[in-house]
This record gives structure tokens, sequence and C-alpha cells, in this order.
């Protein structure tokens, strides 16, 4: 049996290959007689470690719910970094997001769209995450459920909201404002989606880029009822702790992210509480219960990712290419909701694109790299060719402006 860690932030699917001395749990792809491996080595790499595979495909069946053997793409993890941490207890990884973000190229067909046309299920899944309240424990125990091909009307109550899927690669969502305790932070609005904004199960913690971030931790500063703060408890270094007989909650403000509704010139609200985003540590101290900060600064994204996921039951309609957003009934801490949903608002006051459309995505910065490196090459080789050549020819070269003109360079040479 192999804990997998379902992710909505890439798109392999991958499972360990080999033993490592984190792992010890692996698929041994000689023990499957239906295991075809493609050779194709792949490397993915994510915000935190990375891995080195095999691509291979295999059949799977589905224990509950659809009859069949369905053939995946499967990669075999053989070596990795930074991604099998020892105390994290997943063996491998579900890539759920579109195929533009497969690895090594998007023409591996991923799990879920090869599950979609085989299997005949509709083309949408939806999560739900557990663990509001509880300490963190690393190895996402908390339960919670993902479906496969629709919506499960135990898994949330009230309305489910719908918001736009902007670009099929991330999830990717437009934000149009933030509240902290319901102050508006008031930046313009392609600051929230700086530069893009994606929904990612596979990222722990709630991530702004760092200029909302400071917004943020400075609007929590002033609303909150703490007088005195370290700085590391909001830059991730420090816990905060309390005595076990009083939780902190009650001292934090709401957090609210405004999408933008289906009917743009509409938007509304998530909204968690204190108890997702200050979250309690297993046993620390004896009499003191520690609370980690669940939101934390990046320089290329803002990130829904599981401190809010857990007060929802989202759902990823790729059918209709949208996102939606309804409160789940295990986002209780004491009995008392720890997320809600509002709307409709008026988007009046707010831009009509928060979304810069001249978005980098990656294969295009790779192409930039490779032309970059291509260039520093050429040069190099220029540079060494001036160096072996003997004075004299060396001479007749310098005459010319031999760094403007390389392709003669190249031609004499082979003369
Ligand atoms: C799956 O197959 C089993 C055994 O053949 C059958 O009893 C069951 O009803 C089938 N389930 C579905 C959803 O088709
Ligand atoms: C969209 O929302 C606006 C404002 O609430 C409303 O006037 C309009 O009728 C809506 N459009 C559609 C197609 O529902």
């Amino acid at each position: 049996q192999l804990n997998i860690l379902v992710d909505t932030g890439s798109s392999n699917f991958a499972v360990a290959g080999a033993p490592t001395p984190d792992v010890t749990s692996y698929f041994n792809t000689e023990k499957s007689s239906t295991y075809k491996s493609q050779g194709t080595e792949v490397t993915v790499r994510y915000t935190q470690g990375s891995w080195v595979g095999v691509l291979g495909t295999d059949v799977i069946t589905i224990p509950k719910g659809i009859n069949g053997t369905y053939t995946v793409n499967v990669a075999t993890i053989l070596e990795s970094e930074n991604f099998f941490l020892p105390e994290v207890k997943w063996h491998g990884i579900l890539g759920l997001a579109y195929d533009a973000l497969a690895k090594p190229s998007s023409s591996v067909e991923t799990f879920f769209d090869s599950l979609v046309s085989q299997a005949k299920i509709p083309n949408i899944f939806s999560l739900q995450m557990c663990g509001a309240g509880m300490p963190v424990s690393g190895s996402g125990t908390n339960g919670g459920s993902l479906v496969m091909g629709g919506i499960e009307p135990s898994l949330y109550k009230g309305d489910i909201w719908y918001t736009p899927i902007k670009e099929e690669w991330y999830y990717q969502v437009e934000i149009l404002k933030l509240e902290v305790g319901g102050q508006n932070l008031n930046l313009d609005c392609r600051e929230y989606n700086a530069d893009k904004a994606i929904v990612d199960s596979g990222t722990t913690l709630l991530r702004l880029p760092q200029k909302v971030f400071n917004a943020v931790v400075e609007a929590i500063v002033r609303t909150s009822l703490i007088q005195t703060f370290s700085s590391g408890f909001w830059t991730g270094s420090q816990l905060a702790c309390w005595d076990k007989t009083e939780t902190p909650w009650s001292l934090f403000p709401k957090l609210s992210i405004y999408l933008r509704d289906e009917n743009s010139s509409r938007s509304f609200r998530i909204t968690i509480l204190p108890q997702l985003y200050i979250q309690p540590l297993l046993g620390i101290g004896q009499n003191l219960e520690c609370y980690r900060f669940g939101i934390s600064s990046s320089t290329n994204a803002l990130v829904i990712g599981a401190t809010v996921m857990e007060g929802f039951y989202v759902i990823f309609d790729r059918a209709h290419k949208r996102v939606g957003f309804a409160v789940s009934p295990c986002a209780e801490v004491g009995g008392s909701p720890v997320s809600e949903i509002e709307g409709p608002f008026t988007t009046a006051d707010i831009a009509s694109n928060c979304v810069s459309t001249v978005t980098f995505h990656e294969p295009m910065l790779w192409i930039i790299s490779y032309a970059l490196m291509s260039l520093c090459g050429i040069i190099l080789l220029v540079l060494i060719i001036l160096l072996l050549l003997p004075p004299r020819c060396q001479h007749r070269y310098t005459d010319n402006d031999v760094v403007n003109d390389e392709s003669s360079l190249v031609r004499h040479r082979w003369k």
C-alpha cells in the first residue's frame, strides 16, 4: 500500500520505484506483468523537492464505483531530492493539473485525462481536505475525499460558487480583492494575481506575493489583540505558544479572498477564520500548545493551498472550465464553522481584468534560457578559436570585428 499525495499543482503521476532510507514501500515494476517501461527518463521539480524517474504505463482498477481496467502513465521514481521527507509518509504523487504541466512534455497524458477518456466519467473531480484545527502532523492522515467524475452532496453545505479557470495549466483563477478583519487591503488587484493565482492542494500554506504578504501581516498585526509579536512568527522561523487551557484564535481577524464569479460583473468571497491559518503543531511543549503562521510569502504566485482548501469542498469542474467552492462540513473546530462563503458582490469598483495577459510560462522561460545558453556557447567557442589560432592568423582576425562576425570566423576556420 502506497500513500499518494493528491496535487492539483502538477500533472505527473509518479510513485517510488526503488527503496530509499525514507521510503521502504515502493512499486517494484518487475512484479507487475502489465507494466510497460517507455524507457524515457523524466525529471520533475516542485517548489520544494524534485525527482528523476522512468516513464512507463500500467493497468489500474478503481476499487470503488467504476468497474473496469484502465491504462495510465506512471513514472517510477528512482532518485529524489527533498521529495520524500523523513516525517512525510507518502510514496508518490498524483498530479491532477492540466497536461500543459506534464513532464517531459504535454504529450504524456495525465492520469485524470486517461480516466475520463477510458472510463467515460464526466470531466470533473472534487476534493474535501479535512484537518482544520487539528495538529499538523505532516503525515496527512487527517482524512478527506477525492471524488472523481462528479460532486458528492454529503461533502458540502449551502451553495457552490464558481470562478472561471483563466487558463488551463495550473488551476489559475482571478482574485479581485483581499480583506483582513473586514478591511480591504486596497492594493491594485493585479498584485493579487502576480504573476498568477492558483488553487494547489499540493502546497501546504496560503502563499501570497511579497507585497500582498507584507500588507496582510501588517493588517493582522494592526487588527489582532496581541501587543507585541516577534517578526520570526510571521516569517515562519518561530512558533507562538499559549497555555494549553487557552486558544489564541479569538485574538486574530478573519481573512477573505474575493474571486471573480462566472458572471464577470459579480464576485463572491471565501473566508477563513484564524483556526485555519494559526495552526497548532503536534506535541511541542508540556503545558503549552504551539502554533505556526499558515501564510507565507512567494516570489511568483498567489497559491490557495491546503491552509485555505481545508475550509472548503473544492470542485475542479474542467468540463465547464471553472473551480467551485462550497463550505465543507469537516471545517469545524469545537462545533463551530471555520470557513464562510458569501456573495454576490459587485465588481463595479474593480478593474475588468486583474490578470496580466503577459504571463511567462515555464516552457517560454526555458526557451529563453536555452537561447541565452546557446549564445553564450557561441561566444565561448569564438573565444576558444581565437585562443587556439596561431599568432599570424590571429593577426588577420583582429583586423575584423570578430564578435560581430561569427559566421565569417567559422568559415575561415573551415577553410
Ligand atoms: C461492478 O461489477 C460487480 C461484479 O461484476 C457488480 O456487482 C457491480 O454492480 C458493478 N458495479 C458497477 C458500478 O457497474
Ligand atoms: C450579471 O450580474 C449583473 C449584476 O448583478 C446582473 O445585472 C446581470 O443580469 C447578470 N448577468 C447574467 C447573464 O446573469
